[in-house]
């Protein structure tokens, strides 16, 4: 039995780790970028797993933190790490009921791991696709979206949901986890809404590569970290009480395509997430660079502590934008169109 699937990656336009802790987040779909997942299972008496990847094309190029990259390469055949074992332990049963298989899991994917683009994400959606693809069932984007939800959280521990979801229907969407605020010991997961968004044309993006790498787990539990400390919770409370607004507005902003609007709500977000410290010196460069040559905004997207910089732009200033990001020093500047 053989079995495909693909899926994108996403990048998150204002609201990451806010969303975490009770806010909202906006993210888009990465149409141009791909995660493929080719299954081959036969049945057998019990489940076992083995791997080969060929993932993340831009590897960390200056160094970097944990979740690095995996190379370019193909890498023989491998027994998954702890985590991916996890994930595709909890989607099975899930999506294939008692059945057991000898799977051979094949994984070629152009999105960066630990870069803020949604490279588990997009693994859990394209092995949910081909997990179905493999038993000759339909496709089902809701089944798969809450499948990858709860793969990711092997890979994450408190997902909130924005990037498995904005990948599985590959549209624009908001995820919202609580109406209100309350810093616990965990984050707050209680009822989160999604839905799509109406997004009218009038910019690209432009997305920098730091060449930084680390893993968006830890970036999260840093951030759960500084919610302890004491004072911690009522600051995260007031940054995220901003962040909400800012990401209202910016849904409404992107209704009209109001792009210049949406620049400065990507500005006064990314403003809160240094403050929060998921900002790093290279990230700063990129914006600063950007700012003085043409973005409408610009921010750190995704955990931070390095990955990308997204700048919106004109599309009549996004050459010369590339030029500038390049020369202070991104490793690769991709350039995606952020409509429906
Ligand atoms: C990761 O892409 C975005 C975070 O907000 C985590 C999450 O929402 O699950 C940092």
């Amino acid at each position: 039995m053989k079995g495909n699937g693909s899926a994108c990656g996403k990048v998150i336009l204002v609201g990451e780790h806010f969303v975490v802790w009770g806010g909202t987040a906006i993210a888009l779909p990465l149409r141009k970028t791909h995660t493929r997942v080719t299954l081959r299972g036969n049945p057998a008496s019990r489940t076992r797993i083995a791997m080969s990847a060929a993932l993340d094309p831009f590897p960390s190029a200056r160094g970097g933190g944990a979740g690095g990259a995996g190379g370019g390469g193909i890498s023989p055949a491998r027994t998954p790490d702890v985590r991916l074992r996890k994930a595709i332990g909890l989607a099975l049963p899930v999506l294939a009921g008692q059945g057991r298989f000898e799977l051979q899991v094949e994984t070629r994917s152009d999105i960066p791991q630990g870069a803020g683009l949604g490279s588990s994400a997009a693994f859990s959606v394209a092995f949910c696709r081909a997990l179905l693809d493999m038993q000759g069932r339909d496709c089902d984007d809701d089944l798969v979206a809450q499948t990858a939800l709860s793969m990711e959280e092997a890979f994450h521990r408190f997902p909130s949901g924005i990037d498995s979801t904005t990948i599985a229907f590959e549209t624009p969407c908001y995820v919202k986890t609580g109406s209100e605020f309350v810093v616990k010991t965990a984050p707050a997961q209680q009822g989160p809404r999604a839905g799509f968004l109406d997004v009218l044309p009038g910019a690209v993006l432009l997305l920098a590569d730091s060449g930084e790498r680390r893993s968006s787990r830890a970036v999260v539990q840093r951030v759960a970290r500084f919610a302890r400390q004491p004072k911690g919770d009522r600051i995260l409370a007031k940054f995220t009480g901003v962040a909400e607004s800012i990401a209202l507005q910016t849904a409404s902003a992107l209704r009209k395509g109001d792009w210049e609007y949406v620049g400065l709500m990507m500005n006064e977000n990314h403003l809160l997430l240094n403050a929060l410290g998921v900002s790093t010196e290279r990230l700063e460069t990129l914006r600063n660079a950007a700012l003085r040559h043409g973005a409408l905004g610009a921010k750190l997207t995704g955990a931070g502590l390095g990955g990308f910089l997204l700048a919106a732009a004109r599309p009549d200033a996004a050459a010369r934008l590339r030029r500038a990001l390049l020369a202070s020093g991104a490793t690769t500047v991709l350039v995606e169109d952020p409509g429906n």
